[in-house]
């Protein structure tokens, strides 16, 4: 078949939670083992995005090292992927600042990540009245970079999360613009190849504690997500402090029982086993026995990861040297696409 170019990206926030591992991350191995030798695949640890949002310093240069330590511990080949620090190759911000000035700002507007920034950001003299002025550019215009990030390597295959679905589809009509704007006369294919979004059976995992939104870092509650890190007891903590419902019996029905039924997802998520079976199998469970059943399952999913995290976060010296060489097999890519791009813009 055709050569397959694969990237995602995710944030430096630390140790990813089970909603990033599933809704994602589990997607990215499954890629790379499932790879044709001819395919590409590029996973990076996105930096510039994390400065949307106020960072410590000193933290957030450990985080960056947690994360790309987690790629690594939750399988992935540094071997066989181009795993790399976005902000160690030159060309993110680079492409980004040429394709914002291609991108109406009604696009961006438009981005419901946007739009929810803007509804809890209220003017303090009018409730009723939204105040962009306490909002900065970069939450805005970041959807761009992150079109960037992805045309940077000409990207044909992106495996995020449901929530990504819109960023996605602008990263296609940034390309499109692109395309028809700096299209030469005798060129047979469009520059820029419009990526395709890699769903995972796992499509969106809820919150622990507040089951109608979805489990996230940012959430103040620490309970109402497990992290990849996270030990059997504090599993078992969190699951049993989990909201349900007080319904008698175990059923499916993520519109009026949506704390059951993330327990439900989770468990038929760890265990690879088919939603109705999970179902049939803990109908009459009672909800505490249901959490203990999910809590062992996503323990012995997390085991592995947690202990090749633990052993690799001590090899900072390694740990650099896959970053190094990550940067450097993306920045070659990254140079050759900037050097055509320059070209065709007329820079
Ligand atoms: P977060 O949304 O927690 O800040 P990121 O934005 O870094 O995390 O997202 C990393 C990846 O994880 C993305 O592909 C996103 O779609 C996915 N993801 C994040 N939260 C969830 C969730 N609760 N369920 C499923 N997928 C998720
Ligand atoms: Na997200």
């Amino acid at each position: 078949g055709t050569k397959r170019v694969v990237l995602s990206g995710i944030q430096p926030t630390g140790v990813p939670h089970l909603g990033n591992y599933l809704g994602a991350m589990t997607n990215w191995v499954r890629l790379e083992r499932t790879s044709s030798p001819q395919d590409e695949l590029l996973y990076t640890v996105v930096g510039w995005h994390a400065l949307t949002l106020p960072q410590d310093p000193k933290a957030l240069m450990e985080s960056r090292i947690d994360m790309l330590a987690t790629l690594l511990a939750i399988g992935l080949d540094p071997k066989r992927s181009v795993i790399f620090h976005q902000d160690q190759v030159r060309g993110h911000t680079e492409l980004a600042w040429i394709l914002s000035c291609l991108t109406p700002v009604g696009w961006l507007r438009r981005m419901t990540t946007w739009k929810s920034r803007l509804a809890t950001s209220r003017n303090a003299n009018d409730e009723s009245e939204v105040d962009e002025s306490l909002l900065n550019a970069g939450l805005l215009t970041y959807p761009v970079l992150q079109a960037a990030d992805i045309l940077l390597y000409k990207a044909t295959h992106v495996p995020v999360g449901d929530d990504q679905t819109q960023h996605l589809q602008l990263t296609r009509d940034i390309a499109d613009h692109f395309n028809r704007t700096f299209k030469q006369p005798h060129q047979k294919h469009p520059y820029f190849p419009l990526p395709t979004q890699v769903d995972t059976p796992t499509k969106r995992i809820l919150s622990l504690k507040d089951p109608s939104s979805k489990m996230s870092k940012s959430a103040p509650d620490i309970k109402s997500r497990i992290l990849l890190t996270d030990t059997a007891p504090q599993i078992q903590t969190k699951l049993r402090s989990a909201v349900t419902d007080s319904i008698h019996g175990i059923t499916f029905d993520p519109v009026n029982r949506p704390g059951i039924s993330n327990l439900l997802t989770i468990l038929s998520a760890c265990s690879e086993e088919p939603i109705e079976q999970v179902v049939e199998r803990c109908r009459d469970y009672g909800h505490a026995q249901l959490k203990t059943e999910v809590a062992d399952a996503v323990e012995e999913m997390v085991r592995e990861p947690r202990e090749k995290f633990e052993r690799l976060r001590k090899e900072r010296g390694y740990l650099e040297q896959v970053a190094k060489e990550g940067a450097e097999k993306a920045g070659e890519k990254a140079e050759k696409t900037m050097n055509e791009v320059r070209k065709l813009i007329g820079l």
